[in-house]
């Protein structure tokens, strides 16, 4: 039975939780949340004792810590965790600077922790099955990868101001996947962005509207495609192009339930947003965590992969800036 100490009570603090609760080989066994209201009802939920983060992060009943706290503090809750001697499932990004990101893996490397990141949509289990397809050679050699994601709407301007930005905040998602599905790192990042969908996202210098192109050092190309609007509701698909076909993972929608008419055929509108559209990967992701740790093996996403992701978020901004082609170490 893997013991768990939650750190962060909020939107997706909850969604972990409930996995730990419901899972016959761990349990959440201490919360905090610097909202005590926050931590106690979801303690009451789950069957956890309420404690405060340092006092979770060192507790002798823990094995595992999962940080579902603000982005901010997850570098320095994650090199605790670390030196508590703690398997750590921390959510995405590690750190908004790369710098901080190399400074916590060192840690993390010099205690050998296992360290997971929280890139779900590896474990969205048709995009999960489209990568093992890609592996098992169906498509022969990958060309050309093609990432959509299109947010139903924008996010409250306040958080748009401390995001870090679109590429470093929702593309960073795709840049995991880019990564996952081609099987090899970028090596040139450039990049595209407006404010098309609200001119006070581009007032508080940021983009809402962007796509970015890479290739590998081999020349394998990914395309990307980001939007904070989507009438249709939350829009995400992938197609992965190889010498020997393609493979592609179309939208789920709300029903299958289609009207055929003179018109024409129509359908529900898509899955509206992330706690719908990726329940089944929060689950399978903490599940493979909760089965590694069980196993003995390390984590995969893990730091290294926050990094990378980080470091082609970092070269987008960058281009989009710029108006010019970036290169990534
Ligand atoms: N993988 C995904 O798809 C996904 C989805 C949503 C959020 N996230 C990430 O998860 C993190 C949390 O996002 P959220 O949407 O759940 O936020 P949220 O605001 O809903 O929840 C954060 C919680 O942390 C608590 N908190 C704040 N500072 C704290 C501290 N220092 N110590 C302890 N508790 C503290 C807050 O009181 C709140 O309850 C962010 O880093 C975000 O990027 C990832």
């Amino acid at each position: 039975m893997i013991r768990f100490g939650v750190l962060g009570a909020g939107r997706i603090g909850k969604v972990h939780a409930r996995t730990i609760a419901a899972s016959k080989n761990a349990r959440v066994a201490w919360l905090a949340d610097a909202m005590p209201k926050a931590a106690e009802d979801l303690a009451a939920e789950v069957g956890a004792k309420v404690a405060s983060v340092e006092d979770v992060i060192k507790a002798k009943d823990v094995d595992a810590i999962l940080i579902a706290t603000p982005t901010g503090t997850h570098a320095d809750l994650i090199e605790a965790a670390s030196n508590a001697g703690k398997a750590v499932l921390c959510e995405k990004p590690v750190s908004l600077s790369v710098e901080r990101i190399v400074s916590c893996l060192k840690i993390v490397e010099k205690n050998k922790s296992n360290l997971m990141i929280g890139f779900n949509r590896r474990f969205d289990p048709n995009f999960a099955a489209l990568e093992k397809r890609i592996r098992k050679g169906e498509i022969g050699e990958v060309e050309l990868a093609t990432v959509i994601s299109r947010d139903p709407g924008p996010p409250p301007i306040d958080y748009v101001k401390i995001s870090g930005g679109l590429y470093r905040d929702m593309m960073i998602h795709d840049f995991d996947m880019a990564r996952f599905l081609v099987g090899e790192e970028f090596v040139t990042v450039q990049a595209l962005g407006a404010s098309l969908v609200d001119k006070e996202i581009g007032r508080a210098g940021d983009v809402d509207t962007a796509a970015v192109q890479m290739q590998t050092a081999s020349g394998k190309i990914c395309v990307i495609t980001n939007s904070r609007r989507a009438t249709y509701g939350y829009d995400q698909r992938m197609e992965v192009h190889g010498s020997k076909g393609m493979l592609s993972a179309r939208n789920i929608q709300n029903t299958t339930v289609e009207l055929a008419n003179a018109n024409g055929i129509s359908g529900d509108p898509v899955l509206n947003f992330f706690t719908e559209r990726y329940g089944q990967a929060y689950a399978n992701e903490v599940n493979a965590f909760i089965d590694g740790i069980a196993a003995g093996k390390s984590a995969r996403p893990n730091g290294f992969d926050g990094l990378q992701a980080q470091k082609l978020a970092d070269a987008a901004t960058e281009s989009w800036k710029t108006g010019k082609p970036v290169k990534v170490q």
